[in-house]
């Protein structure tokens, strides 16, 4: 984070309009010149009265860090100010959203609707109108044909990529409560904290509740972390020599924005922590070569070279690193892809998209989970994760490939207790080069902590 507090005011005067122009050229694309965006419903379980957690609309919480108010619209007509219709029902079962203040407030005409009627009389010609939402029966009642067209969402979504300074602003804020968290985190599992204890502690530390994270924490001891995705949070309290290592992936959200954060940790030296510390050179190394005009699948194949090297200096795999990656036994051990755009979603829209028009190019066969293959551009916002990872599906592969006589097996046991590693930063492209917005914010969360 920034020393001083970012000028949210002229930041988010400037996002607006950056934002309306972006719409208003996307809209030129279409029928309709006003747009009708729905925030979304909450949904019901089946058979039950009680609703899943709420996830606002992306396209809602572009125009206005606003996350938590269902049923309400935003109402843009060209040359009026926004309108934000309010949904204020007259419920005494819940808290009932109150008229917002801050600094972005004087930008908007903010009505309370008490139902959909209400929005429907703030239309006029349906006709002139494009819905943007989940809710679409709800455009139906409201007349308006034009529904997600695609032309409109591809336009706006291959925008998306590049953000504004407060968006960058947003993200880096993000980055700084997950940083909180993170620490928190770690003290925790040096403490010998369970996975589900030390899941509390990052949500305590970020000053988060669970359903307002942008994606549930991965927080994973020992072999666990070789399930890239791992879900589940258990309560074992691991001592001594049978503690070994801890991968958490979690992120918190600002005004909507999303951090998306890895660290892994060995609990006492050795090989595994050398791993790690390999890993980490090369993270970093990886992500100064960030620059402009290339794409990002170029990155993620020479991440595939350093993740060779790193196989072949600790002694795991005997190849040359070229003929590792030629043949594809480095996909074993970093399965997944390098990165992905980050945002308002943290895998962003539009990572595979081709221009403004749509079109993709998708994933190479070799790296099928590659989410982004776009070229590098000013203003875009990305993560940077390679991993290297003691899966045992993928192992039982590799030993039954032509390539076992390669591998150092005694080791792989040896390694296989502690999972695997991923080292997970939020980059911004600025002036041409990274800025790594993670590392900003654990630096100042340290800094925090020393002048305490
Ligand atoms: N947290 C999911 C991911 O890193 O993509
Ligand atoms: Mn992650
Ligand atoms: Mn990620």
């Amino acid at each position: 984070m920034t020393e001083t507090s970012p000028d949210w005011l002229n930041l988010y005067a400037e996002h607006l309009q950056h934002v309306r122009a972006q719409y208003t050229h996307a809209l030129e694309q279409s029928e309709g010149h006003s747009l009708l965006i729905s925030s979304g419903s909450l949904k019901t379980a089946f058979l039950d009265d009680r609703t899943y957690p709420y996830m606002v609309n992306p396209h809602f919480k572009a125009w206005l860090p606003v996350t938590d108010v269902p049923d309400s619209f935003l109402l843009i007509k060209p040359g009026k100010k926004p309108k934000l219709l309010l949904h204020q029902p007259e419920d005494y079962w819940h808290k009932v959203a109150e008229i917002p203040t801050g600094y972005w407030v004087e930008h908007w005409d903010i009505q309370p609707i008490q139902s959909l009627k209400d929005a429907h009389n703030e239309i006029g010609d349906p006709g002139s109108f494009i819905y943007i939402g989940e809710e679409t029966k709800v455009a139906t009642e409201f007349g308006i044909e034009a529904i997600n067209p695609s032309s409109v969402l591809n336009h706006l979504h291959f925008e998306r990529a590049s953000k504004t300074p407060y968006e960058i602003a947003c993200l880096e804020a993000a980055s700084l409560t997950a940083a909180r968290g993170h620490l928190a985190a770690q003290q925790a599992f040096f403490h010998g904290a369970s996975e589900n204890e030390i899941a509390h502690q990052f949500l305590m530390a970020s000053g988060h509740r669970e359903q307002h994270t942008p994606y549930s924490s991965i927080v994973a001891l020992n072999e666990h972390c070789a399930v890239l995705h791992y879900q589940f949070y258990e309560h074992t309290r691991f001592k001594g020599t049978a503690l070994k290592s801890m991968l958490i992936d979690a992120g918190t959200s600002y005004n909507g924005y999303a951090s998306d954060i890895t660290r892994t940790y060995a609990f006492k030296p050795g090989i595994f922590a050398d791993l790690i510390d390999a890993m980490e050179r090369e993270q970093l190394a990886i992500i100064e070569e960030v620059t402009t005009g290339i794409n990002y699948a170029e990155l993620h194949g020479r991440m595939h070279l350093k993740i060779a090297d790193i196989l072949k200096t600790a002694g795991i795999v005997d190849m040359s690193p070229e003929s590792m990656v030629e043949t594809n036994v480095t996909f074993n051990f970093l399965p997944h892809g390098l990165g992905h755009l980050l945002g308002l979603q943290v895998h962003d829209v539009a990572g595979y998209q081709l221009s403004h028009e749509g079109g993709i190019k998708p994933a190479p066969d070799k790296y099928p989970a590659l989410r982004l293959t776009r070229e590098i551009t000013e203003g875009q916002v990305f993560t940077i994760e390679p991993g290297l990872y003691f899966i045992p599906m993928l192992l039982k592969k590799l030993k039954q490939s032509v390539y076992h006589t390669a591998v150092n097996w005694p080791l792989i046991e040896e390694l296989m207790p502690y999972g695997g590693i991923r080292i997970e930063d939020n980059i911004a492209v600025q002036n041409g080069s990274p800025v790594n917005l993670t590392r900003r914010a654990f630096s100042a969360v340290k800094a925090e902590a020393r002048s305490l």
